[in-house]
């Protein structure tokens, strides 16, 4: 570990698994990272390639079927006391993709952002519960007396923005934002990363970031973990991932983000990838780290292989 660093949340050998006999796959498979308090943790893959089901484990909404998951020292996944379980709701909060879909379109917008909170604090008064709303409201930039109309009043940005709300007056300590704004228009989803940006900072959050863009990854990531199909094929500090990204599958992914300028657009060449080019019969691949803080998945050969590729940069 990093001197200075306090690891948060810590993933060893995640796995979970859908479907029953015959058609058993593994969603998230093996899954091994650290996150640091005070970072945002980008993960990016392709849609069906297991980011929200890894994120859904940690909120323990999914079941791991193997695995650890340790969230500031203690074991969260299986079965936990209680105690533990009501701290980890108001701990560990996620921020979802649709903000269409994932409000309650007859609750005020009041009920909305401090239900959560009602559910931990049994005994919080009105007038302090009223009062947190209004803080939580002003801390998303949205004015203290929308909450007192319905969610169908608002833009999509403004209802993501109600999502951080009710995500924010939990005080939590790791934040999951699970595309927070790939179904948002695109002249406002730099407001909204922006604002998600300053609310880090302020109050000291950890992001897990998911996204399927990588440009937007790029944007708020300290770090970067690829995933495909359930399997973490690379991680590495952001300008490391993509000024010099060794797994083949994280190459493909990074030459298919569009350039702005169309000559530089006509030259390149997308890489494509096909993942026949590993022989993983007789070299079994592992999580390595092949510098410091980059992770790369690979067999012996491959290793050796990123290896001459980092030397001669
Ligand atoms: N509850 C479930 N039961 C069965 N399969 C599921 C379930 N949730 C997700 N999956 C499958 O797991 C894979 C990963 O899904 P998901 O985590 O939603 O991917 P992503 O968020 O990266 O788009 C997909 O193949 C999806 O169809
Ligand atoms: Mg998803």
């Amino acid at each position: 570990m990093d001197k200075g660093k306090e690891v948060l949340l810590s993933l060893r050998g995640v796995e979970v698994a859908f479907g029953g006999r015959g058609h058993r796959f593994l969603a998230v498979d093996d899954v091994s990272f650290d996150i640091y308090r005070g970072e945002t943790f980008g993960l990016v893959g392709e849609s069906g390639s297991g980011k929200t089901t890894l994120g859904r484990a940690i909120v323990r909404i999914n079941q791991t079927s193997r695995g650890d998951i340790i969230f500031e020292g203690e074991k969260i996944n299986g079965k936990i006391p209680r105690e533990l379980n009501s701290k980890l709701i108001q701990r560990i909060q996620m921020i979802f993709q649709d903000p269409m879909a994932s409000l309650n379109e007859r609750a005020k917008v009041d009920y909305i952002v401090s239900e959560g909170l009602m559910n931990v604090k049994k005994g919080l008064s009105e007038a302090e519960r009223r009062r947190l709303v209004a803080e939580a409201m002003r801390e998303v930039g949205l004015p203290a007396e929308f909450a007192d109309r319905f969610p169908h009043e608002f833009s999509g940005g403004q209802r993501q923005r109600i999502g951080i709300a009710r995500s924010l007056i939990m005080k939590p300590s790791l934040v999951i934002a699970d595309e927070p704004v790939s179904a948002l228009d695109v002249s406002i989803r730099a407001q909204v990363l922006n604002l998600l940006a300053g609310l880090q900072k302020k109050n000291r959050l950890t992001y897990l970031f998911i996204a399927h863009d990588l440009s937007v990854v790029r944007f708020i990531s300290d770090r970067v973990a690829v995933i495909r199909k359930g399997k973490i094929v690379e991680l590495a500090g952001t300008e490391q991932l993509f000024a010099h990204p060794l797994h083949p599958y994280t190459k493909a992914l990074l030459s298919a983000v569009p350039v702005p300028n169309p000559v530089l657009a006509k030259k390149r060449q997308p890489k494509l990838y096909d993942p026949a080019c590993h022989d993983y019969s007789a070299d079994k691949p592992v999580w390595a780290e092949i510098e410091r803080g980059h992770f790369v998945y690979g067999n012996e050969r491959e290793l050796a292989g990123y290896r001459r590729e980092l030397a001669g940069r």
